[in-house]
């Protein structure tokens, strides 16, 4: 049982500090965030994550773990610090690392004893050596302390289950003694046969960078093998399905749609990018990776275009906002970038999204928000599906057609199949797949 501190309630600190109280370790949530501290404490998780809220009441009735702004007094009475705050993007795409440094620098000033300090963030190649050299330099008290690596892969919408499976734990540390400490953290991890990979920080570091660089690219292949599937008449589905069936390949992340958006995969794309410039090179496969995405929630626009013979003055129903299911984040959502274009090219737009809707109306104006599907669509010249929420996979489409205006759906998460919406009457629209016959 150890003493934790983490700092940073976000997504990832929030998650790493639960789990690590259920684990049996005491933990102490800290963030500046006064709001946020103040919503934890009565075991409020101020987003939407399956499973959190649970674990999060369940070890603050427990007595294992507690929230607070005293970000001083959680370092000062922990043994290790997990920096799980944000990196936002810079303007030039750089990863901002004024949060990160600004903890470094507590951490140096109430240094009293040994400490680890455990970068969770998602941070550039050699910040752990940024961090090591701030506390060095801040503290007077002359203890020990060491700076580790360890990379976080939990994803939105599954992160509990991510963070309790993970497919492996990497550990980038410079001394046996911090190695020790975080192998007994991991150890109900690691007594289920999860593979450790230790390593130094560096390497530590790039391995986050490179995991999430290569999801992005994989997402960006298909969807272009979509695009020439579109083409010459073939089914991305099929293609993707086979090529998954290739163990060298895998079939995870092989999905053609509008796109990855979310807070990870666009920013890391980009800082990577950023890094390799740094270091005199040229990372020519995430950049093209970069832009075949942007360019994907704009061939959506295009699709829906098309499909319409043209938007203005029609009205648009817009199925599912947020970056993908089980989440309410929109950050860098395709549909946020395809309302806001729909609508200047003239479309009026109604929206739903089973959760993320009060986020949404802080990311575009002028929709009108309804209530379910069937409100969204009544008397729509056509419906988009967006995100591919669970409860958008087995709709009444008879009721939804005699809803509609005109039958006109167009499917950017390929939910349904092409065969099955023709004969129930759709003019049915998808990514990569066979177009309507006839
Ligand atoms: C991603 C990584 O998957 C996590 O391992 C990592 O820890 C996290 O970033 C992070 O760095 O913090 P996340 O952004 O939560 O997790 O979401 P993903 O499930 O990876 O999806 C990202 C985007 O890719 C979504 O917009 C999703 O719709 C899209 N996607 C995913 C596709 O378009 N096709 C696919 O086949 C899979």
């Amino acid at each position: 049982m150890y003493n934790i501190c983490v700092a940073g309630t976000g997504y990832v600190g929030l998650v790493t500090g639960a789990c690590l109280a259920d684990f049996g370790n005491v933990v102490r949530c800290v963030d500046i965030d006064e709001s946020k501290i103040s919503s934890l404490e009565n075991s409020e998780v101020p987003f939407y994550e399956p499973g959190l809220q649970e674990i999060v009441k369940r070890n603050v009735e427990r007595g294992r773990l507690s929230f607070s702004t005293d970000v001083n007094t959680g370092i000062e009475e922990s043994t290790v610090i997990f920096v799980a705050v944000g990196t936002p993007m810079s303007d030039e795409g750089q990863a901002d690392l004024s949060y990160v440094e600004m903890v470094a620098k507590s951490v140096g000033e109430h240094l009293n004893g040994y400490k680890i300090v455990v970068m969770k963030s998602t941070v550039p190649a050699g910040t752990c050596d940024l961090v090591q050299g701030i506390i060095e330099i801040t503290s007077t008290s002359g203890h020990d302390f060491d700076v580790v690596s360890n990379p976080e892969f939990l994803r939105e919408g599954s992160a509990i289950e991510d963070f309790m499976k993970p497919d492996r734990i990497v550990l980038g540390a410079s001394t046996e003694r911090a190695l020790k400490v975080m192998t007994e953290i991991y150890r109900p991890l690691i007594l289920e046969n999860t593979p450790v990979v230790d390593t130094d920080v560096k390497t530590s570091e790039m391995i986050k960078y490179a995991s999430n660089a290569f999801l992005a690219t994989k997402i960006s292949f298909i969807n272009e093998i979509a695009s020439i599937c579109e083409r010459i008449h073939a089914d991305v589905s099929v293609v993707s399905r086979a090529m998954g069936l290739d163990e060298r390949i895998g079939p995870k992340f092989l999905r053609a749609g509008a796109g990855y958006g979310g807070s990870c995969f666009p920013k890391d794309t980009r800082a990577l990018v950023k890094t390799a410039e740094a270091a005199g090179y040229d990372l020519r496969i995430v950049k093209a990776a970069i832009t075949v995405n942007d360019e994907q929630r704009r061939n959506m626009v295009a699709k829906i275009d098309e499909a319409m013979g043209g938007v203005k003055g029609k009205t648009i129903a817009i199925l599912g906002f947020a970056f993908k299911p089980d989440t309410d984040d929109l950050r860098e959502a395709p549909a946020i970038d395809m309302a806001k274009d729909l609508q200047r090219m003239g479309a009026a737009l109604t929206g739903y999204d089973p959760v993320a809707m009060e986020e949404a109306k802080t990311f575009v104006k002028d929709v009108t928000f309804c209530e379910d599907v069937f409100e969204a669509v009544k008397g729509a010249d056509a419906a988009v599906f967006v995100t591919e929420w669970n409860e958008f996979r087995d709709l009444d489409l008879d009721k939804i057609k005699s809803l509609m205006k005109s039958p006109v759906l167009i499917d950017c998460r390929n939910i349904y199949e092409p065969p099955r919406m023709k004969e129930l009457g759709f003019e049915y629209f998808s990514v990569g797949r066979r177009p309507r016959e006839g």
